[in-house]
């Protein structure tokens, strides 16, 4: 056997072939640039070409919305689980216990063929939402607001959340953030879905492992840490600058910037960054924005490090006023799409993924009696 290469964190390897996404020469779905998509399409158009290979035509759209709509609604006993959780449990990790109990009553359970898949696909991205804000209201001794029909998939779940109808300016910047959460090619919780899913296991089972993997706070969790960051850092440029300095001598990790691909800067947070600016400003809190741009240029000076989409998403759903522990369910509401995507496309050109480890243990060495060991 060849000695085996190693990259630690997997970096740079490539470890399969998607036609889903690519992130050379700036970030593309299925040959679309994410720009591009902000510009002429909707998230529900963005998330039908994920899940469906093409741009909706618009009688394909209509038809896709409707069939999100009517699976818009949870079955009986998962709203009572969701009542009976702990006070404690965050909506995250509600959601993926949701996830995984959503496959128990999925007429499709049983069914791994592409087009079974890719209806379980619909129905979570339409469930999703609803779980989030089942679960908001439910936790807090309240009753949910039933999904509308009527509306796109953000603009329902703002709905849902709120019990009043989303301004259009909202809809709008929180649906750019959704297309630009979408989908990133090989990330950590697309990575683990399609792990999951090569074994032959089934898609709620990835989906229920991709939620898992995007918690942590180097990965989705850290759209959640943004407006600590921005709140510690105090409310002057003098104040931001030091704090900064300071926490970057102590060695600590600016949530919301860096990327293990991106070493020049993250195009989808450049997109995003003007709706935050503008929710910030609509909301009064553009001292928050001040307050970003002053640790943005002390990270590109110190460290050379360029703010990531988590950076204006979580200014922007802060500015919406949005509560922080639902920023990275948020991110989940849209990944499900990327998710969904690579776990079919896994499936449908399958080998088992499975990578090889560099031993760094003892030496072969003999087992001794218990009797004898020291
Ligand atoms: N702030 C300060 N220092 C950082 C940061 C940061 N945000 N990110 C990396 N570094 C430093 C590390 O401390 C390390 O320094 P050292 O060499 O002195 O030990 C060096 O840069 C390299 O760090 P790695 O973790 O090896 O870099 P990698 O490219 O693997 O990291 C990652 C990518 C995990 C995203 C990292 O930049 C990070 O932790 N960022 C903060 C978390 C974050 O924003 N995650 C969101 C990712 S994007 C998304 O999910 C939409």
């Amino acid at each position: 056997m060849s000695s085996p290469t190693y990259s630690p964190g997997l970096e740079g390897v490539i470890a399969g072939e998607t036609a889903i996404c690519s992130v050379e020469g700036g970030l593309s779905y299925r040959g679309y640039a994410v720009g591009d998509l902000v510009e002429h399409s909707s998230f529900d158009e963005t998330a039908y070409l994920l899940l469906h290979g093409e741009l909706p035509t618009a009688p394909q759209l209509a038809a896709f919305q409707t069939r999100l709509a009517a699976a818009r609604r949870l079955p009986p006993p998962l709203n009572d689980l969701l009542a009976a959780l702990p006070s404690s449990t965050t909506p995250l990790d509600a959601l993926r216990t949701s996830v995984s109990a959503l496959a128990h009553f999925d007429e499709d359970a049983n069914d791994q063929s592409h087009v079974a898949n890719v209806r379980k696909a619909e129905r979570l991205l339409a469930q999703i939402p609803v779980v989030i804000a089942n679960h908001y209201w439910l936790s807090r001794g309240g009753t949910p607001h039933p999904a509308r029909q009527d509306l796109p998939h953000a603009a329902n779940f703002l709905f849902m959340l709120r019990g009043v109808d989303p301004t259009p300016a909202e809809v709008k910047a929180l649906e750019v953030s959704l297309i630009l959460y979408a989908e990133h090619e090989f990330n950590a919780s697309t990575f683990a879905a399609r792990v999951i899913a090569s074994t032959l296991s089934d898609l709620h089972a990835a989906v229920t492992g991709a939620i898992g993997a995007l918690k942590g706070p180097l990965h989705g969790g850290a759209n959640e840490k943004v407006v600590d960051i921005l709140t510690a850092a105090g409310s002057t440029a003098e104040a931001a600058e030091k704090w900064v300095r300071d926490a970057l001598a102590r060695k600590e990790r600016i949530m919301g910037f860096g990327h293990r691909v991106y070493k020049t800067g993250d195009v989808r947070a450049g997109i995003l960054k003007e709706y935050a600016r503008k929710a910030a400003e609509a909301a009064g809190s553009i001292g928050l924005e001040e307050v970003a741009e002053v640790i943005e240029k002390v990270m590109a000076a110190e460290k050379n490090m360029h703010p990531n989409l988590d950076w204006p998403a979580g200014r922007l759903y802060h500015a919406m006023k949005l509560e922080i522990p639902l920023y990275t369910p948020i991110f989940a509401m849209s990944r499900i799409t990327g998710w969904a995507a690579h776990v079919i496309e896994q499936l449908d050109n399958n080998r088992l993924i499975r990578p090889r480890a560099l031993y760094k243990g003892p030496d072969r060495r003999a087992v001794q009696p218990i009797g004898e060991r020291k």
